[in-house]
Parts: structure tokens; C-alpha cells; sequence
């Protein structure tokens, strides 16, 4: 069960997985008095940063929200642009990643990006898929809500197959169609940018996830800022159900 993957980290006080969401580009751009895509340039590097911090630390896997199916309502330009920026990023980083092997993986529905970014996406997972240290999950035009209807397209389909019976549906049936699929479910999430909203991440993982909401700006997101981040969760008990009391039992406390 995942659960229990995720309550054994509980007494560890390190996240196995982290999960965030990178808000504030185009709000730190303005401030400096640049175009919007100078923010989310300087956000690549941020998530660079990010990735060799995690590697640093030993958090097995870093989720990162990069597109969500509701950016294409920004203006075509950006959007254009946002794209053009992901293509860069992979074709310059996995070299990188592989090296240090990384295993790459994209979430999301790859059927409305462009070929060009559908190939290097397909040949960075391709190239990675077999690495053994961290995993870096890149969420690209991705909902949560898309991902379950993604998910329970799946079940029907295994039910017509005759693969699984209703009433053998569950959440583990239900889970493993999810795109995490065999990862660990978050343990820490991360919103930059000041809101306070899961915004259609991952909603059926976040279920028992510590939250974490700060104001800074993802480009000014740092190492000082990313320990703050688990200090907070190293501070924080974590009782899936349980009592305090329970969670301290277990802990030998
Ligand atoms: C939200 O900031 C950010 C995005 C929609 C894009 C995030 C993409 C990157 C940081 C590039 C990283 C890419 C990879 C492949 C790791 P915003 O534009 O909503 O900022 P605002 O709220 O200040 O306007």
C-alpha cells in the first residue's frame, strides 16, 4: 500500500517524494521590468537547482508542475513560447540527467503538445527509463481531474477485457491506472507564488500530503527556502487516520 510506504518516512522526517508547484514567474519578470518569459527562464533554473537539491538529499522523486491543461488559456504567444522553453530544457538537460541517473518522466496528456516536444519527451524517457537514483516527474499540459478520467477510462476498459470484475474495483485497482502509478505518493507539497490552492495538481495523491504554501517567487525559491520547506515537514506528524498517541507508539516514542 502506498500509505504505508509513505507513513514509514513519517519517523524519518525526509519526504521520499516532494511535489511542486512553481508559481511567480511572470510576477518576479514584471517586477524587474522584464517580459514574462524571462521569468520562466529564470525558473528553469530554479527547477535545476531544485533537482540537484533533492539529489543532494536523497528525496527519491521530485514532481514538478510545469503546464497545467488550464495554461493554455494564457495568451498564444506565451504559450508558444512556454513550449519552445520545455523543448530547450530537454534537449540541454538530459544529457545531464542521465548522467547523474535520473529517470525522466512526463504526466499528462501528450496528445495536444506539439510533435516536436512529443519526440524529445518520448526519447528523454526512453534514454532515462532504466536509471536507478532519483526520478524527476515533469507534469506537461496535466490535471488532476484529467488524470482520473484517464485512470477510470482504464478500469472500463480492464472490466470489458473481462480483466477485473466491478466489484473488484478499488483504490488500488483505481491506482495503479493513475500516471504516478508504482511512485510513492507525495509526502511534501510545495506552492510558491502566495495562492493557496492545490489548483487541479494532483488530487487524488495529495490525499494525505503535508501542504506547504509560501510567498516567494519560484525564481527566488532557494536552498534556504527549500529547507525551510522541510523543516516545516520534518516538524510536522504525519497520522493518516491515527491518533497522535498511535503515531507515537509506532514511532517508539
Ligand atoms: C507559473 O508562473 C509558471 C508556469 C506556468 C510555468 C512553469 C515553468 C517553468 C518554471 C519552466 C520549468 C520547466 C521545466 C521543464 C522544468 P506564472 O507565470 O503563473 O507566474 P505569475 O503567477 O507570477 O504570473
Amino acid at each position: 500500500m502506498q500509505q504505508g510506504s509513505s507513513s514509514g518516512h513519517a519517523s524519518g522526517k525526509l519526504p521520499r517524494h516532494v511535489a511542486m508547484i512553481m508559481d511567480g514567474n511572470g510576477r518576479w519578470a514584471i517586477r524587474r521590468r522584464l517580459p514574462r518569459v524571462a521569468g520562466h527562464r529564470a525558473g528553469v533554473e530554479t527547477a535545476k537547482d531544485m533537482v540537484r537539491l533533492c539529489g543532494e538529499k536523497g528525496i527519491e522523486v521530485l514532481t514538478l508542475f510545469a503546464f497545467s491543461s488550464e495554461n493554455w488559456r494564457r495568451p498564444e504567444e506565451e504559450v508558444g513560447l512556454l513550449m519552445d522553453l520545455f523543448v530547450a530544457v530537454l534537449e540541454q538537460q538530459v544529457k545531464e540527467l542521465h548522467e547523474n541517473n535520473i529517470r525522466l518522466r512526463v504526466i499528462g496528456d501528450r496528445d495536444a503538445l506539439h510533435a516536436t516536444l512529443r519526440e524529445r519527451i518520448q526519447e528523454a524517457e526512453s534514454l532515462t527509463g532504466d536509471n536507478s537514483g532519483q526520478t524527476l516527474v515533469i507534469a506537461a499540459n496535466y490535471g488532476g481531474r484529467w488524470d482520473c478520467c484517464q485512470a477510470a477510462r482504464r478500469v472500463a476498459q480492464r472490466v470489458k477485457r473481462g480483466d477485473l470484475a466491478v466489484e473488484d474495483i478499488d483504490e488500488e485497482a483505481v491506482r495503479r491506472e493513475l500516471s504516478l502509478d508504482d511512485l510513492p505518493e507525495p509526502d511534501l507539497f510545495i506552492r510558491t507564488g502566495g495562492e493557496r490552492r492545490v489548483s487541479n495538481f494532483l488530487l487524488w495523491h495529495l490525499a494525505y500530503t503535508e501542504l506547504y504554501f509560501t510567498d516567494t517567487l519560484w525564481p527566488d525559491f532557494d536552498r534556504g527556502a527549500f529547507e525551510g520547506a522541510l523543516a516545516y515537514y520534518a516538524s510536522h506528524q504525519r497520522r493518516f487516520g491515527r491518533t497522535g498517541e498511535q503515531v507515537a507508539r509506532m514511532q517508539g516514542v
